[in-house]
C-alpha cells in the first residue's frame, strides 16, 4: 500500500468531523491527495446501510444484526473506495472505522470478541496506519451534539451506553498503542487541529525515513 489510511474515533459529538475537514484541508495544501470519507458509508451502498442502522424508527433492531450490517457497509467501502485510494497513494481519512464497531457494539451492546472478528472479514487486512482518538468524556459530546442537531438512533442512547462506548476505547488504546493517538478534545478547534497537524506531520517524515 502507497498511501496513508488515518482514521477518527471517539465518542459521538467529539469533534471528529470538525477535525478530519480541517486536516484534510491542510493535506491539500500540502499537494497530497485526500479522499476524505465516512463510517457507517462512503459508497452508495454503505450509505443505504447507514439510513437502515440510524434511522431512530428501527428501535427493534437486534443487535447482532446491527453488527452484521456496520461490518457489511464497511466491507463495500473498503473494496469499493478505501483500499483502491490507498493503492493509487492517496491519504484516505475516515471518520470512524472498525474500533467503532468493537467499541460500540463490542463492549457497549456486549457482544463481544465475535465483533473483532466479524470486522476481520469484512476489512480483509486494510488498517488505519494512524488513529486519532478524540478524548472527551461521553457526557461532554452528548451536550455538544444535543444542541446541534437531531439524534440519531445510536445517539439517542442513554449516558450509560455512551459511558461503555468511553470504556471500550480506552481498552482500545492499550490494544492498538502502536497506531492510537490520543488528542484532548476539550480543548480549542485550532489548539486541537494544530496537534493533529503536528502529529501527522510527524508520522509522515517517519514513514519517509523508513
Ligand atoms: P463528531 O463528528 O465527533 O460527532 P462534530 O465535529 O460534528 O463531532 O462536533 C459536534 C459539535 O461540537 C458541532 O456543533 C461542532 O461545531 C462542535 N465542536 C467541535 N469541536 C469542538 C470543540 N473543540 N469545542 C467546542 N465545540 C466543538
Ligand atoms: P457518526 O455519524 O460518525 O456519528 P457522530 O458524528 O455522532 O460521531 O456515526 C453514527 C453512529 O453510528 C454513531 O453514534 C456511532 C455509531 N457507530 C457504531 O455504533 N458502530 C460503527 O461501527 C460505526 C462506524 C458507527
Amino acid at each position: 500500500m502507497k498511501g496513508i489510511f488515518i482514521t477518527f474515533e471517539g465518542p459521538d459529538g467529539s469533534g471528529k468531523t470538525t477535525q478530519i475537514r480541517l486536516l484534510a484541508q491542510y493535506c491539500r495544501e500540502k499537494g497530497y491527495d485526500v479522499v476524505m470519507t465516512r463510517e457507517p458509508g462512503g459508497t452508495p451502498i454503505s450509505e443505504a446501510i447507514r439510513s437502515l442502522l440510524l434511522d431512530p424508527s428501527h428501535k427493534e433492531m437486534d443487535g447482532v444484526t446491527e453488527a452484521l450490517l456496520y461490518a457489511a457497509s464497511r466491507a463495500q467501502h473498503v473494496a469499493e473506495k478505501i483500499r483502491p485510494a490507498l493503492e493509487d497513494g492517496c491519504i484516505v481519512l475516515c471518520d470512524r472505522f472498525m474500533d467503532s464497531s468493537i467499541a460500540y457494539q463490542g463492549y457497549a451492546r456486549g457482544l463481544g470478541d465475535d465483533v473483532r472478528v466479524i470486522n476481520e472479514f469484512a476489512v480483509q487486512g486494510t488498517q488505519p496506519d494512524i488513529t486519532f482518538f478524540m478524548d472527551l468524556p461521553a457526557f461532554q459530546g452528548k451536550q455538544r451534539v444535543a444542541s446541534a442537531r437531531e439524534l440519531d438512533r445510536l445517539e439517542q442512547e442513554d449516558l450509560s451506553f455512551h459511558n461503555a462506548v468511553y470504556e471500550g476505547y480506552q481498552e482500545l488504546k492499550k490494544i492498538y498503542a502502536d497506531r492510537y493517538v490520543c488528542i484532548d478534545a476539550s480543548r480549542s478547534i485550532e489548539e486541537i487541529a494544530a496537534e493533529i497537524r503536528e502529529r501527522f506531520d510527524a508520522y509522515v517524515i517517519c514513514r519517509t525515513e523508513e
